[in-house]
């Protein structure tokens, strides 16, 4: 007996009910895709991206690493940041870190795990440019909790910074950057407040969405 053999019995279900509803919808989605949303997030089996936000199959482009974190030069993010804003042309890049990330937990305890601590080293970047911020929470939950929002928004600024993003508000084209986090608590995402639409604004609005979780 296949150890997947649940999996694909459930994904039989899935297409034919999918299928029951909309007879040509794997047929249209095989022509091509036309993401509105590219979503950069946690790997984390307790995010799933489209599910969370009750989309479908082909309405949202998704790239996922440990911490959702948007490194300069990343050759992985780079590409399907490229790819989803000059050739899909999505509307809206989402950065969603969530609440009880392990990998930032870990980057705020120090904790040697292995080839993973490298990774983390970004977030390591993080906690330690805003060490005021975090010192003057009272206790380690909630200091977690900042730093995964904190994480949020140093990401948001790195995407900004990526030359496919600034191509495309240099030539004109209508793209959002957003900084969310989701509580794995409850199921619900918050806003952190950045909503970047071009370069003049980042700065603002950065140290803007950063006075407020200061309070
Ligand atoms: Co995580």
């Amino acid at each position: 007996m296949n150890d997947l053999t649940q999996l694909l019995a459930k994904n039989r279900a899935w297409a034919a009910e999918m299928t029951s509803t909309d007879p040509d919808f794997f047929q249209r989605l095989a022509h091509q895709q036309n993401p509105e949303y590219l979503w950069i997030g946690c790997s984390d089996s307790r995010v799933p991206a489209t599910q969370l936000v009750g989309l479908l199959p082909g309405e949202m482009f998704v790239h996922r690493n440990v911490a959702n974190v948007v490194v300069h030069t990343d050759l992985n993010c780079l590409s399907v940041l490229h790819y989803a804003v000059a050739v899909l042309r999505v509307r809206h890049i989402i950065v969603c870190g969530h609440y009880g990330c392990g990998g930032v937990q870990a980057a705020l305890q120090n904790d040697r795990v292995g080839l993973i601590d490298n990774w983390l080293r970004h977030v390591q970047d993080v906690r330690n440019d805003h060490a005021t911020l975090l010192a003057a929470c009272s206790t380690t939950a909630e200091r977690l909790r900042l730093l995964c929002a904190l994480n949020v928004l140093d990401q948001v600024k790195h995407v900004c910074e990526t030359t496919a993003v600034q191509d495309a508000w240099e030539r004109g084209q209508i793209l959002t950057v957003h900084g969310l986090i989701y509580d794995i608590a409850d199921g619900l995402l918050s806003d952190l407040g950045m909503s970047i639409s071009n370069t003049p604004s980042l700065h603002e609005q950065y140290f803007q969405a950063l006075a407020r979780l200061g309070k």
